[in-house]
């Protein structure tokens, strides 16, 4: 959440305009899935008439998908009611728009015990027919169906279903209770055994000598259905029967299956056969899965952001299971376009577009993975993180900046973990049998220090392996990865260091306690020739959410000041970090934000406050005032209007300063801009060129590797310090 409204912000600070704030992402921008799949597998989607008719959906269609399937109109319940009966009408329109479009389909489906051509078990009088009579309807169902659209189908689920489900060790068959069968008892099975399935396949390879026959079913990661439906195909092989690849539906949920169940299935069926569809893909958001036409809606209420987090994470895991097997699997099927036509209801949002059709988050991970990551593990050496709790282990990070996590919650459904590959929405937990999550980011974090939580059933709390800190108005969980850097900020053993002490002080215009720590550099008050040494002053101010202990905790000033000043490369000065007001701001009101207060608190409050207390050199030449986003904003409205106060200015990732917006050139001595170089690194060089060619002495700094925190900040404190009071 921070850094979604923090990136927000810069964009809206960098820009100098308010326009971006709020602006809904398009998740479906980029390659569609079909291109961004093209060296792996085709990706299809099963649809329905108003998919194919509407042109907007067309567009999605055309867009993502090189493949498709007839959701229903190809069942032979509907295309072929009667004996005689052909109901081509539907059926023709969507093998039309793909032969129109030039997009291929997967004939779905010739033989099922559902949706299934009944009459064909039956006489004219009702009478059950023999199963040589089943035969032949069933051969000119499938000859019929096969000569009309094999011109435009590469593939057909030519048996669907016909394995029976786990959990039945017995079941009864004419009132006695027997080992249950490995097969569904349909009517097909009950009239023809297994000998329906040879059959079916038979007549599809008659009827299309190269397309590929597939036998279709659910649940194959069920250890038993993943073996009987081995079995019965490993045994149809080996009899003759054509059958050319395995299809794995992939009705599953957010939670199920595991990768490696996952992959348990494939690694199984790739032993007998070398082509194997995921037909029919979608992830409930309940613990329910399978083909089973019984299942619950889901609850009629928006998709939960941490419910959408699971899902994004689970459609990641499963695309890089599948990616890994693209030597067997060739297609991944959605079933259906969007959550408003899925089979399962809207309310269960089991597909990456969403009720409205427009793309989810889900699209966006599906399509943009990295391909580098898929086959990396990471270094293990991780060690405990610094920011530790004393004695935890846990958060670990390793020398490549992966960061590991370790929670105990033996009943929790879902732990998420807010840290994560940018735009992923945080790194899910999986449990493990002693109940215990863990989980390890997905890639390298960029260096320095993220502010961090847990999601835990949807309740947001601390990580207790870690210390606090404060930001996003509270406090939250901190990890540190260690930076190239990491010198400049480090506690060194050899040098002096000054003190951070707190100044509590009345605000009578805020009419409370105010509070700020002041950092104080080593020999501070001691007599040089019986004097005391007198120190300019630079206040520093935080972002928002943020507040006076954000800079000397998790920013490290006092470190980076101890280290400047040991090293020789500044003279010693003292630094003021006030609480900002920023976190009194109100959420989508940051067009009207004008520092006002804040302004009267610093400027009329704590600077005399901090004059009469300490040994300051009180004057503008002496003064500087910088801030960290928010901070940055409150420094250039503040500054700008109190040319009078400061002489020396600084924005880190919180804005630029542009030459015809200060009045008086001879206001300022030293302007300093700059921010990460995954933010808005354009502003700065911009703003420094042209504070430039007016002839101010202005620096900016682009800090590699970093976004919208610390240590972007960081470098931008330890940069700008060795300009000022110069
Ligand atoms: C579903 C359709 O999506 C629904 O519209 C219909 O009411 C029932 O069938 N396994 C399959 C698909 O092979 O054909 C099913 O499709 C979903 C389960």
């Amino acid at each position: 959440m921070k850094k979604v409204f923090l990136g927000l912000m810069m964009l809206a600070c960098s820009t100098s305009m308010f326009a971006q704030w709020g602006r809904p992402v398009d998740y479906s921008a980029g390659p569609g899935l079909k291109d961004a799949y093209k060296d792996y597998f085709t990706i299809g989607v099963a649809v329905n008439k108003a998919n194919v008719s509407d042109p907007a959906q067309i567009e999605i269609i055309k867009k993502q998908f090189n493949s498709v399937t007839a959701e229903n109109a190809w069942k032979p319940g509907e295309i072929h009611p009667k004996e005689g009966v052909w109901n081509f009408g539907l059926a023709d329109s969507i093998a039309n728009f793909c032969r129109e479009n030039g997009i291929k389909m997967r004939g779905h489906c010739l033989c099922w015990h559902s949706q299934f051509a009944d009459w064909m078990f039956t006489d004219k009088k009702g009478k059950p027919v023999k199963k040589e009579v089943f035969y032949q309807r069933l051969r000119e169902h499938i000859h019929t169906v096969v000569n009309r659209y094999k011109d435009v189908v590469y593939a057909w689920d030519v048996v669907n279903e016909a394995m029976a489900d786990d959990g039945r060790p017995f079941e009864f068959v004419d009132g006695k209770m027997v080992p249950a069968s490995p097969y569904r008892q349909s009517r097909h099975f009950k009239l023809c055994g297994d000998e329906f399935i040879a059959k079916a396949f038979e007549f599809a390879r008659e009827a299309d000598p190269t397309g590929v026959l597939i036998y279709n079913d659910y649940s194959c990661v069920d250890n038993g259905k993943r073996e009987r439906i081995y079995t019965m195909v490993k045994k149809m092989k080996e009899a003759g029967v054509p059958i050319d690849g395995i299809g794995m539906q992939g009705h599953y949920n957010i939670y199920f299956p595991e990768e490696n169940q996952l992959e348990k299935a494939i690694e199984r069926f790739s032993e007998i056969v070398n082509t194997i569809h995921i037909t029919e893909l979608d992830l409930r958001t309940n613990t329910e899965s399978g083909g089973q036409l019984m299942f619950s809606r889901g609850e009629a209420k928006p998709q939960a952001p941490y419910i959408a987090t699971l899902q994004e994470d689970q459609y990641a895991r499963l695309f890089k299971i599948f990616r890994k097997h693209k030597d067997v699997i060739k297609n991944v099927t959605f079933w259906n376009l969007s959550d408003k036509d899925s089979w399962l209801g809207t309310n269960n949002h089991p597909l990456p577009f969403d009720e409205n059709f427009k793309a989810k988050r889900s699209l966006q991970i599906i399509r943009d993975f990295n391909a580098k990551l898929d086959n990396y593990t990471p270094k293990e050496d991780f060690v405990p993180n610094p920011m530790n709790q004393p004695g935890q282990e846990y958060p670990m990070v390793n020398s490549e900046g992966y960061a590991r996590f370790r929670v105990v919650a033996p009943d929790a459904k879902s732990v998420i973990v807010s840290l994560g590959l940018g735009g992923r929405g945080g790194t899910v937990l999986r449990k493990d049998k002693d109940g215990v999550w863990t989980g390890t980011t997905e890639g390298p974090m960029d260096p320095g220090f993220h502010y961090y939580h847990l999601t835990i059933d949807g309740g947001v709390f601390n990580d207790p392996g870690t210390h606090n800190y404060f930001g996003s108005c509270r406090w939250e969980s901190g990890i540190e990865i260690p930076a190239p850097d990491q010198d400049f900020y480090a506690y060194r053993k050899d040098i002096n260091h000054g003190n951070i002490q707190q100044v509590t002080f009345w605000s009578e215009s805020t009419g409370k306690m105010q509070t700020a720590n002041v950092y104080l550099p080593y020999g501070y008050g001691k007599l040089v020739k019986g004097k005391q040494e007198r120190y300019p002053v630079l206040y520093l101010q935080h972002g928002w959410g943020e507040n006076e202990t954000s800079w000397p905790v998790q920013g490290k000033a006092g470190l980076i000041m101890d280290n400047l000043i040991a090293d020789g490369k500044i003279k010693p000065f003292i630094v003021v970090m006030a609480y900002g007001l920023t976190n009194d701001f109100k959420f989508g009101t940051i067009g009207k934000f004008t520092a006002e207060e804040f302004e009267k608190v610093l400027i009329d409050e704590l600077i005399p406050v901090i004059d009469k207390q300490f040994l300051t050199k009180a004057d503008k030449w002496n003064r500087a005032m910088a801030g960290l986003s928010m901070g940055g904003m409150e420094t250039k409205l503040i500054t700008l209007r109190r040319p009078e106060v400061f002489g020396y200015w600084g924005l880190l990732s919180g804005g630029t300063y542009m030459p015809e917006e200060i009045k008086d050139p001879k206001a300022v001595k030293y302007i300093f801009v700059g921010c990460g170089d995954k933010e808005n690194p354009d502003g700065i060089n911009k703003s420094v060129e042209a504070l430039k060619a007016a002839g101010f002495n202005a620096e900016g700094l682009v800090s590699e590797g970093t976004a919208h925190e610390f240590l972007t900040w960081r470098r931008c404190l330890y940069t700008m310090a060795q300009k000022l009071f110069k």
